[in-house]
């Protein structure tokens, strides 16, 4: 069935000069974290957005510790702008309340939301994926051409192939990967895995985030989540990717 927004949808992506989209096959590897970091890490030199596609498990609001005061309406919606980021989220509809969908509900959620966003002259955006392979990877895949995606893994070995995965479908789609970052590092692990994994897959790695003991309760506010070490490794590997 025709649908206008989906033709809008993929102009307002294409007018992007970049795409991060920070994914992994894997749960609870650190995507949010690092794509919220990265989008501030970045906004300091280049007008950047976040976007946060986990409709089912959106958080970047709560690491950008934002209420849920719905966002400027003006032609579409006007995204709040949080430490220099322009920042938009299905959590500024569901208010907190569960979004149970699935199939053509993900995908009609994703076309309204990518359909009437604001981002004007924003130049960098950085996408929040959820895990997996299912509807949204397969939309962002359909409707956002010029993504340089981004892959996070831990150590484990159960991530580590999973997350291979992850790396076989991008290469056979020919998408652009500016890397792999390894994320929740301890001492005892070695990185004959990760870097056994960059190399069978050609892919950059990027380095590492180390495994934090305390990360959460230095969360309380934003202020506090710039001054983590977690942050200045983000920012290094931001740094990186302008190169
Ligand atoms: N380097 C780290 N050290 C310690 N804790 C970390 C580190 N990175 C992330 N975490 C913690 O791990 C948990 C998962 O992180 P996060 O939610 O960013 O992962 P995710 O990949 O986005 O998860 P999901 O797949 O559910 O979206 C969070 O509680 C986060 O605070
Ligand atoms: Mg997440």
């Amino acid at each position: 069935m025709f649908d206008a927004r989906e033709a809008l949808v993929r102009e307002k992506f294409a007018a992007f000069k970049c795409i991060i989209p920070v994914v992994s096959g894997k749960g609870g590897v650190g995507k949010s974290m690092i794509s919220t970091a990265l989008s501030l890490a970045l906004a300091k030199e280049r007008k950047t957005g976040l976007l946060d596609l986990d409709f089912w498990g959106a958080t970047a609001h709560i690491l950008l510790n934002i209420d849920n005061q719905f966002p400027e309406e003006e032609h579409g919606i006007l995204p709040e702008k949080v430490g220099g980021v322009k920042f938009m989220s299905v959590a500024y509809y569901t208010q907190g309340n569960p979004l149970p969908i699935r199939g053509m509900e993900y995908t009609d959620a994703f076309l309204e939301l990518a359909a009437v966003t604001r981002w004007d002259d924003t130049e960098c955006l950085v996408i929040d994926m959820p895990p997996g392979m299912a509807d949204p990877f397969l939309d962002l895949l359909k409707y956002v051409k010029n993504g340089n995606f981004l892959v996070i893994t831990t150590p484990s070995k159960l991530s580590i192939n999973i997350v291979s995965k992850t790396l076989e479908i991008l290469k056979e789609q020919n998408l652009k990967i500016y890397g792999l970052v390894e994320n929740m590092r301890s001492p005892e692990d070695h990185s004959k895995r990760i870097n056994n994994l960059a190399k069978s897959y050609d892919v950059p790695y990027l380095g590492y985030i180390p495994l934090y003991q305390n990360l959460d309760v230095q969360l309380e506010d934003l202020k506090d989540f710039l001054s983590t070490d977690f942050f200045l490794r983000v920012k290094k590997i931001a740094a990186e990717l302008k190169a």
